[in-house]
Parts: structure tokens; C-alpha cells; sequence
């Protein structure tokens, strides 16, 4: 039996290195999902992912405060929306975005936007848990496993529903540094084949 797949309009939202954005799109390439990679969204004009999505020929738009700082809050949130509505977006992940999620774009797109986060979820998240501090903490808490999270983003940092963990072990070698990329490698692997199980209906958005 053939499984019909679910084609999404996907938005990529980045603000640093972009290896997450550039692994979903070689994902893309070799056919791990068939949803299309719209858009990216960053607030970092000068950001690799800025970079990758020229490369790639994929249209992006930098929308920060800077830009805009006449704009209302109001307005400024509709930036987005306007955005993501041109180009038919349904859904939209976080990868390495390093600004909050407007409410108004968390309102419209509820259950539709997620987050990769390198531990496991509820430990080591929230406010200026990001990049190799995250690493840093694991490590000086003594901890022997960390690992990557998938979820889905609400108001609440860090806090939606989780979609996906992957356990990594902490060895006794192992600092800030290799362990961020041992847990890179991962997410590079799982973050495009729950975005798989999303169009298989392996795993649902709206439970
Ligand atoms: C990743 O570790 C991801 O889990 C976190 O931010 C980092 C982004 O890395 N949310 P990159 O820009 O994709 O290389």
C-alpha cells in the first residue's frame, strides 16, 4: 500500500550557523520528506543561514526591530504573518532562532511551529539556555546523558508539547564542545524525519 504524504509549505526561522536549515534542505534533496522549504526568516542579516539560503536559491527576509523601528508592535507582528501567508506557509521550524516567537504568529500557527533544542526537555531549557551554554551546564552538572528535543513551541519557552528525544551519552571525556557536536550530529539526522513522520501521520500536531 502506498501511504499518501502530506506536502507542507515549510519556513525555516534562523538566526546563527544554519547546519539545521542546511541539513533539512539536503534532506529535502534525498527525498527524507517531501514538503517544500519556502522560506527563511531571520533576524540576523549576516547569519550563515543567510548565506546557505542564497546558495540554495531559497527566498529569506530579515525582519528585526532594527529594521523596523517605527513600526507598532501590531504592525510589527503582522510583518510576519504577511510573510508566512504570501508564500502558503503550514508550517514553521525554529532552528537556532534566537528572538521569541511573535504571539500573534504563535496564535496563527498553533501547533504548527517547532523547536529543536540540544538537551532533553525539561532539563537544561528556558531563559538563556542557547548555543554551548546549554552544553556547558550539562556538564558541570554531572549529568551522564543529555540529548536533543523536538517540540512544539507555545508562549511558553521551551515548555510545548515534545514530539521527539534522543538520548546522548555524556562521557567522561567529553566538555562543552564535544558534546554540542556529538548532539548536532543528531539533530541533523532526526529533525528531518520527524518532519517524515509528520507527513506519514506517525506523529500528530493536533493531539
Ligand atoms: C542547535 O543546537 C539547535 O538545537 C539550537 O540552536 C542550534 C542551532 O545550530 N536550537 P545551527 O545554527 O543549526 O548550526
Amino acid at each position: 500500500m502506498v501511504t499518501k504524504l502530506k506536502k507542507l509549505n515549510i519556513c525555516v526561522f534562523a538566526s546563527g550557523g544554519g547546519s539545521n536549515f542546511n541539513s533539512l534542505i539536503a534532506a529535502r534533496r534525498n527525498n527524507v520528506f517531501k514538503s517544500e522549504i519556502k522560506l527563511l526568516i531571520t533576524n540576523n542579516s549576516n547569519c550563515g543561514a543567510v548565506d546557505i539560503a542564497k546558495i540554495n536559491k531559497i527566498a529569506y527576509f530579515h525582519i528585526s526591530r532594527k529594521v523596523f523601528p517605527r513600526l507598532t508592535d501590531d504592525d510589527y507582528q503582522k510583518l510576519f504573518l504577511d510573510k508566512l501567508t504570501e508564500f502558503g506557509i503550514d508550517l514553521i521550524l525554529l532552528a537556532g532562532y534566537m528572538k521569541l516567537i511573535e504571539p500573534l504568529v504563535v496564535r496563527h500557527f498553533r501547533n504548527r511551529i517547532i523547536n529543536i533544542h540540544p538537551a532533553l526537555l525539561p532539563l537544561f531549557g528556558g531563559k538563556g539556555m542557547y548555543g554551548i551554554n546549554v552544553h556547558k551546564a550539562v556538564i558541570t552538572s554531572g549529568a551522564r546523558t543529555s540529548g536533543l528535543t523536538i517540540h512544539l513551541v507555545n508562549e511558553n519557552y521551551d515548555k510545548g508539547r515534545i514530539l521527539l528525544q534522543k538520548n546522548v551519552t555524556v562521557e567522561d571525556e567529553d566538555d562543552e564542545n564535544s558534546l554540542q557536536q556529538k548532539i548536532l550530529n543528531l539533530e541533523h539526522l532526526y529533525y528531518s524525519k520527524v518532519i517524515r513522520d509528520i507527513e506519514l501521520g506517525k506523529i500528530k500536531l493536533d493531539e
